[in-house]
């Protein structure tokens, strides 16, 4: 029988694209989501589909009615920004949400759980690229958040006191980007923001000297490495960085973006300004661990992701 995936946050840009492969590759799919970031038209029309808080116990209960064999946890607050300005909204819904999510798996005796980790656990790597086994020590609060979250996840996953064995997996993803990342949300993903910059005409904003660096994986690469791992029980207890392997800097990001619309800075207005808290230099994945543990390499490149993403862009904003 098929299995059933639970994913929260699967109204969002990252959990919606899970959903629907899972869907496409034959799997029941329920989704909890309380469409604070995410979209009503983003979730798969053959998903159950409960509107509700991880936050709140009971509303993540409700997911249980039908047995639940794999939990995908991606329901989050995604802002590094925000974290500074709310820290405790941030605090709640990822820490306390995860804990309400482990809870239940618990209690429903879910066997399989995964879970959306982030590369900002890393914090100031000790070098580039970055492998699992380097220090984390977190500068944001939400990647303090992000990562406690991911500790409490795989710290179950140790339990020997409960009845059944839970099997953990986290993912730390690095910046994701592709189609339905917001183009209106200037809290997700700065491939989607500058996209939504010049589509609305408005004026790129970089904050810092734009020499910070990020390493860019295509949402299809991460919903395979993702799917793929349920099964395989040499990811059960483990974290991977899923990432391209390459970076990029804000700057060049820029002008690949203003290139793909047929732009430059010489007729397009680049704004600096200074670089906010939390804001990391240098990030890119070493995924040598995924590469031989989980037998997932990234496919999609850089130009070609980014085409189809600015494509998708158009269409949705002319729409
Ligand atoms: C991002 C995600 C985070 C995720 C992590 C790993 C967001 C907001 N953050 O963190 O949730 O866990 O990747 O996948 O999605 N920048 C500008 N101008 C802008 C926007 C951003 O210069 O208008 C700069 C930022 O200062 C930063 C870089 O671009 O240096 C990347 O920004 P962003 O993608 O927003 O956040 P990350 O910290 O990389």
């Amino acid at each position: 029988m098929a299995k059933h995936v639970l994913v929260t946050g699967g109204a969002g840009f990252i959990g919606s694209n899970f959903a629907d492969e899972l869907i496409n590759m034959g799997y029941k799919v329920t989704i909890i989501d309380n469409l604070s970031t995410g979209l009503k038209e983003n979730i798969n029309p053959k998903a159950i589909f409960i509107k509700g808080d991880v936050k709140k116990p009971k509303d993540v209960e409700k997911c249980f009615k039908k047995r639940i064999d794999v939990i995908f946890h991606i329901a989050g607050c995604a802002s590094t920004i925000k974290s500074f300005h709310d820290p405790a909204a941030d605090l709640f819904t990822n820490v306390l949400g995860t804990i309400n999510i482990i809870n239940a798996a618990i209690k429903f005796k879910v066997p399989r759980l995964l879970y959306a980790s982030s590369m900002t656990s890393y914090g100031v790597p000790d070098k580039i690229p970055i492998k699992e086994t380097m220090s984390t020590r977190p500068i944001s609060y939400y990647g303090i958040t992000k990562y406690a979250g991911e500790r409490y996840c795989l710290a179950t996953g140790l339990r020997k006191d409960l009845s059944f064995k839970l099997n953990v997996t986290a993912f730390r993803m690095f910046n994701v980007y592709g189609r339905r990342q917001s183009l209106t949300n200037p809290y997700q993903g700065v491939v989607s923001i500058f996209i939504g910059n010049v589509l609305r005409g408005e004026p790129i904003t970089i904050f810092g000297d734009g020499e910070q660096s990020r390493d860019y994986v295509h949402i299809k690469d991460v919903t395979r490495a993702w799917i793929n791992a349920i099964d395989n029980e040499k990811s059960f207890g483990e974290v991977f960085n899923i990432g391209s392997g390459t970076r990029m800097s804000i700057n060049n990001l820029v002008d690949f973006i203003l290139r793909a619309f047929g732009k430059s800075r010489k007729n397009y207005k680049v704004i600096y300004k200074p670089e906010r808290p939390g804001d990391q230099k240098h990030m890119q994945a070493d995924i040598s661990k995924a590469q031989k543990l989980l037998n997932w390499q990234p496919k999609i490149k850089f130009e070609d992701g980014m085409a189809d993403t600015i494509n998708w862009a158009k269409e949705t904003w002319y729409k």
